[in-house]
């Protein structure tokens, strides 16, 4: 198991008047190779879940293993964090080095790598995000667009090798390229380098698409946790929490409110083709 949190409670100014408990007896575990979607609605204590994995937050009540060692006790916190990437909402914001391969290496020079070393690792990370590496290294940070930077501020947390990449909200406030880009080198990262990716989003079309599982978070707990098909069956349930479904799955609600007998639990464009058009041919006949 790459992570594990046991019975984890969590409380922001815990013995203060102001005391917000976040977090509510959780208990998850990560597979490596898992890319697991994670939605709840706001306030419903994703962020604050996330930090936990990776050691910026420790639980109040239970534990955090990280490939079986207890963190805090048989691994450190900072051990945890380059193990465990985290790439907050908005990284681009994070950037502050004059060039692109300065800002991905940064963390690496902390760790005194040597500069070949250094060399070689920049322009992998930048080819794994699809930036080239001879097109972008010498360039600024700031006059690349919204989705380069954010990919950029990616390729910085991918340096530090992680097994496992954590992603607040990667794609908001991208327009749709830089947004289908993103997703596409988060699929391919998880596809063939195995990477273990756990992703935070509010588009339940995307998160159904990419994720193989999804947990649902809802006041500081684990509601759901499964593969899409199940969780996005319970429609009813995710509604009252204040979520949405993905948009195949309203309008196959729809279809059948209106007579047609589809299945309502697809995600692919194809698929829902495929079953409406069986449907159709099956009442031709
Ligand atoms: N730094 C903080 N101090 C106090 N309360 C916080 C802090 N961060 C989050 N909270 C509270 O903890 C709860 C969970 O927040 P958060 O983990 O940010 O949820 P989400 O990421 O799902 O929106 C909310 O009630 C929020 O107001
Ligand atoms: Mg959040």
């Amino acid at each position: 198991m790459l992570i594990e949190l046991k019975n984890v409670n969590f409380t922001y100014m815990p013995n203060t008047p102001l005391a917000q408990r976040a977090l509510k007896n959780v208990n998850f575990s990560v597979e490596v190779g898992e890319f697991v979607g994670l939605i709840g609605p706001t306030g419903s204590g994703k962020s604050t879940f996330v930090q936990h994995l990776n050691g910026l937050l420790k639980p109040l009540e239970g534990e955090v293993l990280v490939e079986g060692k207890r963190m805090g006790e048989e691994i450190s916190p900072f051990l945890v964090r380059r193990k465990v990437g985290l790439v907050f909402q908005f990284p681009e914001n994070q950037l502050f080095e004059e060039t692109v391969s300065r800002d991905v290496a940064f963390g690496l020079h902390n760790l005194g790598w040597a500069e070949d070393e250094i060399e070689k690792r920049v322009r992998s990370v930048l080819e794994m995000v699809g930036l080239d590496y001879c097109k972008f290294k010498d360039r600024s940070p700031f006059t690349l667009s919204g989705g380069e930077m954010r990919r950029v501020a990616i390729a910085g947390v991918l340096a530090m090798n992680p097994s496992c990449l954590i992603l607040d909200e990667p794609a908001s406030g991208l327009d749709s390229i830089g947004k289908r880009e993103i997703l596409a080198n988060l699929e391919r990262l998880n596809k063939e380098n195995n990477l273990t990716i756990i992703l935070i989003s509010h588009d339940m079309d995307e998160i159904s698409r990419l994720a193989g599982r999804l947990v649902v978070l809802n006041e500081g707990r684990i509601e759901f946790d499964g593969s899409p098909r199940k969780v996005f069956s319970l429609r009813d349930d995710l509604i009252k929490i204040g979520l949405d479904t993905p948009e195949f799955t309203s309008l196959l609600v729809a279809l059948k409110k209106g007579g047609l007998d589809v299945p309502l639990d697809l995600f692919e464009l194809n698929e829902v083709k495929d079953a409406i058009v069986s449907v159709l041919k099956r009442r031709g006949s």
